[in-house]
């Protein structure tokens, strides 16, 4: 019986008898009035209060002092868009960035040559630094507002420069720019002050012509710094130069390595340990121990070690790496490799990857007309990919390939000038990469091209969004060099454009320029690949809009 009434009150509870709720009711105020009343629980009550009180207000105090009172960090406000001439000057293919003024926005480097310094704030002129007018500044100025840090001549003519050299903890500056000048200078500069750490006389020869880049070579002189390697070409054939990278003292005489050769060398320690100098030469891959040009160079032995394989591989009078046998070298690069460094190899008639120990192909990619350098970026989330550029003009094709088994990711005909720049990646929070490249303005256009009136257009492509390009900009002017750079980490994302006029005998309007990636995307044009694209226009300048940027680990 009583177990049906249960039921019954539970399935109607409202059903139930009004009187047991009042006595409910009233012996739970009995009970309650008997607790409140007995002194030891009111005065924990009580005490349980103020606690409460109290902690509530230090929080909020915190909450209002931190607040209010402690002012933020000022974060300085960055310009989207700022631009910078020199009139009548040139500058050459170089852009570096670094912190600066340590502001946490990186700062921009770059060379022009003038006759004076533009700037009347910055008063020393090519003769304050025994150069004949005009000569080479270096210059550097600020990510946020392109107002100019410092800028200083370097050198009668610029050749080569490598910014963000380690320097010796007591010199005093943690980071140099080194300048090779032409005729015969070699200059360290503080990346900070724009002050000269040491200048040499360089000893190369009348004729030589010095070839890029500046290399760093394992620390031998034990001075803390990593020292410098010149190459230059005399007389064809490649000499090397050794200098030390904290007083820039030549160690030793000049070695030649025996081969002739081109710009586009590179510095690639083995999985023994041991460095070895590659270039291109003579149609061929050519490489060098620094161990053996270091005891060339001073006659002494060095603590450098070779590794007996690629001694093996290398043909002892004429350098030459024995399997390489596909046409002349245009591009080397160090690339990251599943087990350390490997190789990318262009050359006039295909691109491979080669295995950074044994120098095995690891993947070809023939009949392929490489004219630009590869870029690195990430195509699917954290694995590496190459962006390939396949011919020019009109028939020109981006490919971007996987680059562990070099297969195909995504291809693209986009016609090109030759005079494009470079493309370029960023990576993105996704763990993917934003990519841009250059092309002309009429995608897959047939119309002739004046060259005249050739425009250089800038694209932007995201894997996420495959079947889109996103035209951010046209420009008209010379572009000597393009960087896509990360100004402050995890936002901010620009473009640097460094025009000038395209011959160094014309002097003309150099400019340096940053534009926001984001800004950029508000006024671009989207270009679909495919047709029938289910995105509008709007959503994707939308999707573009919303990619955050990561610094490279
Ligand atoms: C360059 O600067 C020097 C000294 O500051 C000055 O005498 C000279 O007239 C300047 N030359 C030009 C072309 O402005
Ligand atoms: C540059 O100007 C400052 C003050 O305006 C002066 O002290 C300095 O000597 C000048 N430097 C040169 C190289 O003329
Ligand atoms: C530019 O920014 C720097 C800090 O990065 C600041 O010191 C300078 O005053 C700014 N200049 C202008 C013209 O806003
Ligand atoms: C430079 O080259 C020219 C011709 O190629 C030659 O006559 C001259 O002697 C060379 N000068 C030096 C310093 O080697
Ligand atoms: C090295 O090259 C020279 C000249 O081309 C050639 O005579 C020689 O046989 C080569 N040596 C080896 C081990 O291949
Ligand atoms: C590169 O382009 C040429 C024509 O311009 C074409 O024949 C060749 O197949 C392309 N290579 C690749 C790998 O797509
Ligand atoms: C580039 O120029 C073309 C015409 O010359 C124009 O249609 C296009 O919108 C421009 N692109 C941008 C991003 O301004």
């Amino acid at each position: 019986m009583t177990d049906i009434k249960d039921l019954e009150a539970e399935i109607h509870p409202l059903k139930n008898e009004d009187r047991k709720l009042q006595e409910d009711l009233e012996n739970r105020a009995k009970k309650e009035d008997i607790l409140t009343r007995t002194p030891p629980q009111s005065r924990l009550s009580r005490c349980r209060a103020v606690a409460f009180f109290l902690s509530l207000f230090i929080c909020l105090l915190v909450v209002f002092v931190v607040s209010f009172i402690i002012p933020c960090p000022d974060r300085p406000a960055s310009q989207g868009t700022w631009r910078i001439h020199y009139n009548t000057a040139v500058t050459y293919d170089f852009l570096a960035t670094e912190d600066v003024n340590r502001d946490r926005i990186q700062d921009v480097l770059f060379l022009y040559k003038s006759t004076n310094s533009s700037n009347s704030f910055i008063n020393r002129s090519c003769a304050d630094e025994g150069f004949s007018s005009p000569c080479t500044f270096v210059a550097a100025v600020s990510g946020a507002n392109g107002s100019v840090l410092w800028e200083r001549p370097a050198a009668q003519d610029g050749a080569l420069v490598e910014c963000a050299v380690p320097q010796p903890r007591d010199s005093g500056a943690s980071s140099a720019c080194i300048l090779v000048g032409r005729p015969s200078s070699l200059i360290a500069v503080n990346s900070f002050t724009g002050e000269t750490l040491w200048s040499r006389p360089s000893s190369f020869g009348g004729n030589a012509s010095v070839l890029r880049p500046l290399l760093q070579v394992p620390d031998v002189d034990a001075d803390g710094a990593p020292d410098l390697l010149v190459l230059t070409r005399e007389d064809g054939e490649v000499h090397g130069y050794v200098h030390s990278g904290s007083t820039g003292h030549q160690i030793g005489r000049r070695g030649s390595l025996g081969v002739d050769g081109t710009s586009g060398s590179l510095l690639h320690v083995t999985r023994a340990g041991a460095p070895y100098i590659l270039l291109p030469c003579a149609g061929s891959l050519c490489g060098y121990s620094v161990k053996g040009l270091y005891e060339k160079v001073t006659g002494r032995d060095s603590p450098l070690k070779k590794d007996p394989r690629w001694e093996g591989m290398l043909n002892a009078t004429t350098h030459r790496l024995l399997l390489h046998s596909s046409g002349a070298v245009r591009f080397l690069m160090v690339v990251p490799g599943k087990a350390g460094e490997d190789l990318l190899l262009v050359s006039s008639e295909a691109c491979k990857l080669l295995d950074g120990q044994d120098l095995a192909p690891r993947w070809t990619l023939s009949a392929a007309q490489v004219l630009r350098k590869p870029v690195l970026g990430y195509y699917k989330p954290d694995t590496w990919a190459v962006v390939i550029e396949n011919g020019t003009g009109t028939d020109r094709q981006i490919l971007l390939l996987d680059l562990s088994s070099g297969a195909v990711l995504w291809s693209q005909v986009l016609p090109g000038l030759p005079g494009d720049p470079q493309s370029a990646s960023l990576p993105t929070a996704d763990h993917r990469s934003a990519f841009f490249f250059w092309g002309l303005h009429e995608l897959m256009g047939t119309n002739q091209m004046e060259p005249g009136d050739a425009q250089h257009s800038l694209y932007m492509f995201h894997p996420t969004l495959p079947s889109v390009l996103l035209e951010l900009a046209n420009v008209s002017a010379n572009i000597i060099t393009f960087h896509a750079v990360l100004f402050e980490p995890s936002r901010h994302a620009a473009c640097l454009l460094l025009t000038g006029p395209a011959s160094p005998d014309v002097p003309g309007l150099v400019s340096v320029a940053k534009h926001k990636v984001r800004d950029l995307i508000l006024s671009s044009r989207v270009v679909h690949l495919a047709e029938g694209g289910p995105d509008s226009d709007e959503t994707v300048r939308d999707r573009f809009s919303r990619l955050r940027y990561r610094s490279e680990a």
